[in-house]
């Protein structure tokens, strides 16, 4: 067969891991053939290719990013961009193509699957949000960078007195926050999946302080307080209609400092938690994921996505990915309340 491999949405450490399993099976055991598209869905929209074979996918299991490159291109808000996808595939002689990608790249390859292209979706996320996976490569790595930069933040907090509050990555889905919160000792974890209280989040700023320690507050760029607003940076929407978030750390910042007559200080992780190489086990687990897509491709089960269900890598229809987002139930956040404070 002849296989195109793309990878959309925003880069995630794990996403060379995937290609290079997908690869070196399927060039290895089935004797595939493979087309790399560049950046997202762009690449089969436009006939953007690259090169993808053993030599070109030596030694990339560490690298951070794509080598395919990545887009937030969406073929079905682009004049004729399904039929442009399906004559350039059949153009190149595509028999099928792996999409590694998050809730949009999937929703694309979920409506293109019902059109009758042949695909198998990979789920990736550094926001662990897609439905029907315990957990998506990139999550790991993503909770691990903003754990040191939590435990780093401790020492200045403890210097100087001040609140400091980490703003994490989570439109709607508050896991980075929720793990990198329990795991670096917050003093409060504030998620998009429940409204918050200015003041109690001033209650449990202050009773950090009286305990002669500093808090760290752990905030998900969605959070929204109870009495306010989504914060967003601007009012453009990309061509999947989302926002650009950021800044509600900032603002609550001001809100504590009011308050509470205490320094408080922001800082954002931004695209940090996505860069850089992926933990061992995001690099286990998309090399996991990538064998199961061409092992599925190979069978011709197309329209499935593949999962972690427990240790296991299972295979599921592609359209329960996007289904619903998976987002943090109430008792998981509730469990981390007891540390407030
Ligand atoms: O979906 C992954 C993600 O990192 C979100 O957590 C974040 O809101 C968004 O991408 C940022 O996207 P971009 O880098 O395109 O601004």
């Amino acid at each position: 067969m002849r296989i195109g491999v793309l990878t959309g949405g925003g880069d995630c450490p794990g996403l060379n891991a995937v290609i290079r399993a997908v690869v070196r099976k399927g060039v290895k055991e089935y004797g595939h053939e493979f087309v790399g598209f560049r950046d997202g869905w762009k690449g089969p929209l436009e006939n953007y290719t690259m090169e993808l074979n053993l030599e070109t996918t030596r030694g990339i299991l560490p690298r951070g990013g794509t080598i395919l490159g990545s887009s937030r291109t969406n073929p079905f808000k682009i004049e004729n961009g399904v039929e442009r996808i399906k004559q350039n595939l059949a153009d190149q002689g595509i028999d099928a193509l792996i999409a590694i990608g998050g809730e949009d790249t999937l929703g694309v390859a979920t409506k293109l699957d019902a059109l009758g292209v042949k695909v198998i979706g990979v789920p990736k996320t550094i926001d662990n949000d897609l439905n029907n996976t315990d957990y998506t490569f990139g999550f790991d790595t993503s909770v691990n960078i903003a754990v040191e930069a939590i435990d780093r933040l401790h020492t200045t907090a403890e210097s100087h007195h001040r609140a400091l509050i980490v703003e994490v990555m989570g439109r709607h889905a508050g896991w980075i926050a929720l793990h990198a919160g329990i795991a670096g000792g917050a003093a409060c974890i504030l998620i998009p999946e429940v409204k918050f209280s200015v003041d109690k989040v001033c209650e449990w700023v202050e009773s950090r302080f009286k305990s002669s320690y500093a808090p760290i507050i752990v905030i998900a760029e969605g959070a929204i307080p109870q009495d306010g607003d989504m914060i967003t940076k601007d009012s453009e929407l990309d061509s999947f209609g989302h926002v650009k978030l950021s800044g509600i750390g900032e603002w609550l910042a001001k809100q504590i400092e009011e308050k509470t007559g205490k320094e408080a200080r922001t800082s954002v992780l931004g695209h940090i938690q996505r860069g850089g190489t992926p933990t061992a086990f995001d690099r286990v687990l998309a090399t996991r994921f990538g064998l199961q897509a061409i092992t599925a491709a190979s069978e011709g089960d197309w329209g499935k996505m593949v999962a972690l269900h427990g240790t296991d890598i299972v295979r599921v229809p592609l359209a329960s990915a996007t289904e619903k987002l998976k987002t943090v139930p109430i008792e998981r956040y509730k469990e981390s309340e007891i540390f407030f404070g």
